[in-house]
């Protein structure tokens, strides 16, 4: 009786299972995750892989957009506008163990533009009538955050390899190793003809039409 409550505790408050992901040095390897399910119905979705190592400074993350074959933006727009609006891909990126409030919100799309902002989300779930606020990061390419975009139209495939400095998280240089994190990955799919309805994809799913859920973030430990 006293586990069953601790269960059902649990339950109100955590999305239950959430995926786990080691990630080693890049002078030993990356750690990989493939995700291929829509959010929130879990159907069938574009393949995306995720590829993360640590250095002293940065974290590097490659994304990967397989069976991509939009490759839809908007050219007008520029660094911070809303790029999630036509393709992109996201890192949601937490340094610790608990479910976040705060969290830094990374896009980059096939143009190569980059959004990245603090998001303060009091509810950790977007709750209907709770703020969330939007703190951006202006100038990114000072800060070191930075990617290099290859699209690929015949193999279908848009590759971002980006920079994450370790330092916006308060990881001194050098000390990346044993750090735990909590991340998500979200892919958008649109084209021309269906804009504005857009196809959402995640390595961990979220159970509603919102990324902003980070009961859902999956385990990343830097080993
Ligand atoms: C989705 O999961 C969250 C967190 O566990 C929960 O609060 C919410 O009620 C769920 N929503 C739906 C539609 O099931
Ligand atoms: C692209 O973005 C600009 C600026 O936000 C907007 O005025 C324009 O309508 C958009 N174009 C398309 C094709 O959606
Ligand atoms: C993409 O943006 C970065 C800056 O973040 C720049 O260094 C790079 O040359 C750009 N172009 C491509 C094709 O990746």
């Amino acid at each position: 009786m006293f586990w069953l409550s601790l269960l059902l505790a649990a339950g109100a408050v955590s999305a239950g299972y959430v995926p786990a992901l080691q990630v080693p040095a890049c002078s030993a390897g990356t750690g990989s995750v493939e995700y291929s399910k829509s959010v929130p119905e879990q159907v069938a979705f574009p393949r995306t892989q995720v590829d993360l190592c640590y250095d002293d400074s940065f974290i590097h993350i490659t994304f990967r957009a397989l069976e991509e074959t939009n490759f839809y933006y908007n050219e007008s727009q520029t660094t911070n506008e809303g790029i999630w609006q036509y393709e992109a891909m996201e890192a949601f990126i937490y340094h610790g163990t608990n479910d976040p409030q705060s969290y830094l919100e990374f896009e980059v799309n096939p143009n190569n533009v980059t959004f990245q902002a603090w998001i303060y989300n009091p509810s950790k779930v977007r709750a209907a009538g709770a703020p969330l606020d939007t703190s951006f990061l202006t100038t990114p390419i000072v800060d070191g955050l930075t990617t290099e975009t290859t699209l690929d139209r015949e193999a279908q495939t848009w590759v971002t390899d980006a920079k994450i400095p370790l330092g916006l998280f308060n990881v001194d240089v050098g000390k990346a190793a044993g750090t735990q994190w909590r991340m998500n990955f979200f892919r958008i799919v649109v084209s021309p003809d269906t804009f504005p309805d857009q196809l959402l994809g995640a390595w961990n799913p979220t159970n509603e039409t919102n990324f902003h859920m980070t009961p859902f973030f999956g385990n990343v430990d830097f080993v």
